[in-house]
């Protein structure tokens, strides 16, 4: 296939990640997302990619969450796209860092209330004894956070930056030799960019 490529591994994310915003039917924006704590044993889920520019990767979650608790032990993670229907994969690796406490309330206070409600309500990843259970502490924060008023942001629900220390960009090729770009940034912060075997 023939593929536009790009000195500027940003550039090039921008233009698949637009084509993918077109072609897939849902969350073109999802990803997956690599932590390890320090036990050395790595875990994976899906995430979604809320912003994307030369500074990397941003999402939004519970620090208290497993990943959370990973972060917070081994600052460094992985994350994979893959979009079916253009049959693209992106990797990316390198430290994460957390945003800053004002660009976390910005994000927080444009999230949907029911999602915001969701955020307190949520012990994210630690036991819930019951579907109950949850659906009536989400009546409890209604109640205490009625709709039209603000939500203050719960201090655990924070957003990450993977700050890419590599991008790798595969496409498919119909005779199987798939097409692999790996991008690195060197120590002048300029990327060096090598083709790899499929
Ligand atoms: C498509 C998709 C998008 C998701 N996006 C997010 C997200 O942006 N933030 C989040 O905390 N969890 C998100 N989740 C839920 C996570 O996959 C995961 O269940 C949750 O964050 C707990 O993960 P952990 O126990 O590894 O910390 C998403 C799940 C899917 C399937």
């Amino acid at each position: 296939m023939n593929i536009k490529t790009s000195d500027d591994p940003v550039a090039l994310f921008k233009s698949w990640l637009s084509e993918a915003t077109k072609d897939e039917i849902n969350d073109p924006n999802a990803m997956a997302l690599a932590t390890c704590g320090k036990d050395g044993k790595p875990s994976v889920r899906m995430i979604l990619l809320k912003q994307f520019d030369e500074n990397g990767f941003k999402f939004h979650t519970n620090k208290e969450s497993q990943k959370g608790e990973e972060l917070s032990q081994t600052p460094y993670a992985a994350l994979c796209f893959h979009w079916k229907s253009l049959r693209k994969q992106v990797r990316a690796e390198g430290r994460i860092e957390m945003v800053t406490e004002k660009e976390a309330d910005d994000y927080f206070s444009n999230r949907p209330y029911e999602r915001q409600i969701g955020a307190w309500a949520s012990q994210q990843s630690r036991p819930l004894e019951s579907r109950a259970h949850l659906e009536k502490k989400i009546k409890e924060l209604q109640a205490q956070y009625p709709k039209g008023t603000t939500v203050p942001r719960p201090s655990y629900w924070v957003g990450y930056r993977l700050i890419p220390q590599t991008i790798e960009f595969w496409w498919d090729n119909p005779d199987r030799l798939h097409d692999r770009l790996k991008y690195t940034k060197n120590n002048d912060e300029n990327w060096d960019i090598q083709r790899l075997y499929p």
